[in-house]
Formats: structure tokens, C-alpha cells, sequence
């Protein structure tokens, strides 16, 4: 029986329905309800499967590149490769790094420099422009650029006036093509009007806030003082401006927070009715140095099973609410372009976390940002000045990548798909490796706790094993069986 053609239980995270226009995925859930409890996932099955793991924005994951086989030359070739067979159809996607702060929130795992001196804005900007100008001398014609997305780090640090010196620079060397996606995360506490109505200039029509938790003690554990009335003032600003996906990024897991919390901070959520809201579980990643994750003690952190009870009740509250759950900490409204993509089966999920569809080649600029051309990835050096010298220096600012080898290759696809439609089939030859055995006896397990549903060509994450889907990825991610890591690497599943 083909994986495809499963009659789904009961218990199934999806079900699918013939419809003329192809499969129709629609989420099987019991009617509305609010006062009905979430039925809380059982500690034996936390303490059971909450170990550290990947988050998979990358198969292989960072720390399992091989480095020593990777150089600066074979990866302008597998690019220029990749640009040649994909730019002309389907484009290309570019992640810009834009790593300033005002100020340290002190949950933040991402990477930042934490200053008041806005004088940093102009010489960084020359870099980025040059940067991608080294990429265009390399592909030696126009990137078709399909997927633009500017991160951080708080892209609102900078002045609009300075954003508008960014977007010409890349627009004078590339082209933007029809329907293209450009998003930027914008931090509610520093997002302008002028910011929003210069990005929309540029065809900007997607932002994502960061909101985190409404409550004041959480706020101040995290020294992220950010009062609704911000949020409510930069999403009614966006909408004006004329975006059409509005994201809110909310963390559930902070020091000090409860159940309570969670239900105070998606009422507040919904009532502004973003498009899209990420459910992000809080990653405790203390040993990363210089994440600043120093602002409370562990104890003041709820346990694996209050984190994964906030999790749930969120999940309810937010289903309850009209939005529907996609792939790993996502949701959004039915209108939701993310939406779409799940119906169409053009979703993907790469180093920006879930798009609505894939280009082979995405490139990376500005500090710490990982390049993709699908047979390689490649990293820029994490600090500012010597990026900015290397690019000066007419180099591209890359430190370490690695080069895909078949086998990565085949089982990249298994974790995409699972990553973002929750099954995988082996049934084609192409997705067929030696190892499948093996994967698995080691999920066997998770079939017994009725995580998965298996058979011979494929399988299906249930509604009950959503939770566990990166434990599931681990089963197939070939790289750490063989070789577990010594110290802690990644943040705990739960
Ligand atoms: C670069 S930040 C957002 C932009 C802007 N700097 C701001 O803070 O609003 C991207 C998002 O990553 C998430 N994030 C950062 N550190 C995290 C952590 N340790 N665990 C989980 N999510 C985290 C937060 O939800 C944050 O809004
Ligand atoms: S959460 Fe945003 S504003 Fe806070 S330190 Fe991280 S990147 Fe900067």
C-alpha cells in the first residue's frame, strides 16, 4: 500500500480528500471549543524522547558539515551550477544578516552585536551591496531574485533611509520576478511607518514582530520590555502600508512563565489577527558564546512537561482561534499564502525557517548567513569587522560549508519532507537508501507509542507524534547515528 493511499486514522495529523483541483489537506481536529482541556502529552512519553536534537533548517546540520573536504572553489562551482540550472525558472532566494541591537534580550539565540552607535549602518550596508556584487561578477548574469528576506539582528535598527540604500543596491544588480516574496523581521518596539511604507516601495508585503509573551515579569526576565499597545500600533501600521502576511513570533518555555501567560499572550495575539504566528519553543542554549543568555538561572525555567503543557494549551487556543498548524512551530490563517503552500505542496524549509516554495540556489549575505545551492552550503564569518575587511578585500566572506554527497543528498529530502508535510515515502527508487532497515528498527519504538504510522514504502507522523517530529528526523539523519556528539549540541526536542 503506497503512503499516499492510506485511509488515515483517526489520530492523523492530516487527512487528504480527492478534490479537482488535486489533494486537499485539511486538518482533522474535534469542533471549536475553549473550555475544553488539552489533553496533555504524558510525562513517560517526555521523559522518554526530550534529549537534544536539531531543529533541521539544514540536513546536514551545522556541526556534522565536513569541513575539511569543503573549499571556496568547489563551492563557486556547485553555485554556479546550481544558478545555471535554476535561476532562469525558478529563481533565486537571498537571506540578508542585518546583526544590529539597541538592546540584549537576554533569551536571544541569534546572532547580534548589541550597540547604540548607528553609525555602524552605512559602512555595513557597502559591505552587503558588495558582497552580493562578488556573487553576480561569479553567475555572470542577473539573478532573478524570487524570495527576499531581511533578518537579523533587528533589520529596524537601521534607518529607512539607509534600508532604501540597501534594496537599490541589490535591485541595480538583479531583478526582482513576478510574484516575489520579500519579508523582513521588524521589532515591534522600532518599526516606523517610514520603515514599512519604504519597504513596500520595494514590493516588501510580508513582516514578522517579534512578541515573545506579553506578561511584565516575563518581559522583564528577558529584559524585553514591549507593551501590547507597540504590537497592536507596528501590525495596524503594517497592514496600512499595504502588507499582506503579518507574522507574530511568540516563545513559549521562558523563565517565569505560565500557563497563564500562554493564554494572556495569544488572546492579545489573536485579537490582532496576524496571518501567520510561530509558536516558537524557547531554545535554552546557554553555551553559545556571546548569546547573552545570562539574564535568569535555570530554575527560574519551567520543566520539559509545564513547556510542553504551554505548548499544547497554546496549540488549542490557537487552532480554537481559527489557525491551522504547519509543519513544526507554525500557524497561519487559511488566507495565508504559508497556507497555500501546504494545499499546494509547494511548501519548503530552509535556513529562514518555512517558505511557501523552493529555489535550489539561496545565498546568504552579511555576517554569520548560510548560503544554500542545494548540492552545498557555505557560512560567512560571524564577526563584523573581518567580514567587512574580507569583503573589502574583494573576497567572499565564507569561513567553513560542505559539500553534499549523494547519500546527504537522498536524506535531506526525507527530512524536508517530514519537515514539512509530517510523512516520507521511499517508495521511488531515488528516495531508497541501504540504511532504511535500520531507520527503522530504531523508530520501532515510536510506532509502539503510536507516534508514527509505518509500512513498507513510507511513513506518517500521527497526530500524537507531531510533537516528536525533529525525534523522527533523528531516525533517518545517518550522520549523528554514526557519530553522537560529545558535548551538548543542540537544544532539547521538548
Ligand atoms: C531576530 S529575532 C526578531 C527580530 C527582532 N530582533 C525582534 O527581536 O523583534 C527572530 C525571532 O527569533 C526568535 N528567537 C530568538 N531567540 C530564540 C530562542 N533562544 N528560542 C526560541 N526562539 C528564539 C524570537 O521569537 C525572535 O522574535
Ligand atoms: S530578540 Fe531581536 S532585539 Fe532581542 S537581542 Fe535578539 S535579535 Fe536583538
Amino acid at each position: 500500500m503506497k503512503i499516499h493511499n492510506f485511509v488515515f486514522r483517526k489520530d492523523l495529523c492530516f487527512k487528504k480528500q480527492n478534490s479537482t483541483d488535486g489533494y486537499h489537506i485539511k486538518t482533522i481536529r474535534p469542533p471549536l471549543f475553549l473550555n475544553i482541556k488539552p489533553k496533555f502529552m504524558s510525562v513517560s512519553l517526555i521523559s522518554k524522547y526530550n534529549v537534544a536534537g536539531p531543529r533541521y533548517t539544514s540536513y546536514p546540520t551545522v556541526p556534522y558539515w565536513n569541513n575539511d573536504d569543503f573549499s571556496l572553489l568547489a563551492w563557486k562551482e556547485t553555485l554556479i551550477r546550481s544558478f545555471r540550472e535554476s535561476n532562469a525558472t525558478e529563481g533565486i532566494s537571498i537571506y540578508i544578516h542585518l546583526p544590529f541591537c539597541e538592546s540584549l534580550c537576554t533569551f536571544c539565540g541569534c546572532n547580534k552585536r548589541i550597540t547604540k552607535n548607528h553609525e555602524v549602518e552605512i559602512p555595513y550596508i557597502q559591505s552587503v551591496i558588495k558582497e552580493f556584487k562578488l556573487y553576480t561578477q561569479l553567475f555572470g548574469e542577473r539573478p532573478n531574485i524570487k524570495e527576499l528576506h531581511l533578518g537579523g539582528g533587528t533589520p529596524t535598527f537601521f534607518s529607512s533611509e539607509n534600508l532604501k540604500i540597501l534594496m537599490e543596491g541589490i535591485f541595480r544588480n538583479a531583478t526582482k520576478a513576478e510574484n516575489a516574496a520579500l519579508s523582513f523581521e521588524g521589532h515591534p518596539n522600532n518599526t516606523t511607518t517610514a520603515h514599512l511604507e519604504l519597504l513596500a516601495s520595494f514590493g516588501f508585503n510580508r513582516v514578522s514582530f517579534g512578541v515573545q509573551d506579553y506578561n511584565e515579569t516575563v518581559q522583564k526576565a528577558i529584559h524585553r520590555i514591549q507593551p501590547f499597545e507597540n504590537v497592536k500600533n507596528a501590525t495596524e501600521a503594517a497592514r496600512k502600508a499595504g502588507f499582506t502576511s503579518i507574522g507574530h513570533d511568540l516563545i513559549f518555555g521562558l523563565p517565569f512563565q505560565k500557563k497563564e501567560h500562554i493564554i494572556e499572550t495569544i488572546k492579545k495575539t489573536v485579537d490582532l489577527r496576524p496571518d501567520r504566528i510561530a509558536f516558537y519553543s524557547y531554545a535554552h542554549v546557554p553555551w553559545i558564546k556571546g548569546n547573552g543568555q545570562r539574564g535568569f538561572k535555570e530554575d527560574d525555567l519551567p520543566s520539559a512537561s509545564e513547556k510542553r503543557e504551554q505548548y499544547e494549551l497554546g496549540r488549542e487556543l490557537l487552532l480554537d482561534a481559527g489557525y491551522i498548524e504547519i509543519g513544526m512551530d507554525h500557524f497561519a490563517l487559511e488566507t495565508d499564502s504559508l497556507y497555500k503552500a501546504i494545499v499546494n505542496k509547494t511548501i519548503h524549509r530552509n535556513f529562514m525557517g518555512y517558505s511557501d516554495s523552493k529555489t535550489q540556489v539561496m545565498i546568504g549575505l552579511g555576517v554569520s548567513s548560510i548560503s544554500d545551492s542545494w548540492y552545498s552550503f557555505a557560512q560567512n564569518v560571524k564577526g563584523v569587522e573581518e567580514y567587512q575587511a574580507l569583503v573589502e578585500s574583494n573576497l567572499l566572506p565564507v569561513y567553513r560549508g560542505h559539500i553534499l554527497t549523494n547519500e546527504d543528498l537522498v536524506i535531506r529530502r526525507h527530512i524536508l519532507n517530514l519537515m514539512c508535510s509530517l510523512e516520507t515515502s521511499w517508495s521511488s527508487p531515488e528516495l531508497y537508501f541501504n540504511e532504511i532497515p535500520d531507520v527503522l528498527l530504531n523508530l520501532k519504538e515510536m510506532e509502539l507509542d503510536n507516534l508514527i504510522l509505518i509500512t513498507s514504502e513510507g511513513l506518517a507522523v500521527t497526530e500524537k507524534g507531531r510533537p516528536f517530529v525533529r525525534n523522527i528526523c533523528m531516525a533517518f539523519d545517518l550522520l549523528l547515528q554514526r557519530k553522537q556528539p560529545e558535548t551538548q549540541l543542540f537544544s532539547m526536542t521538548i
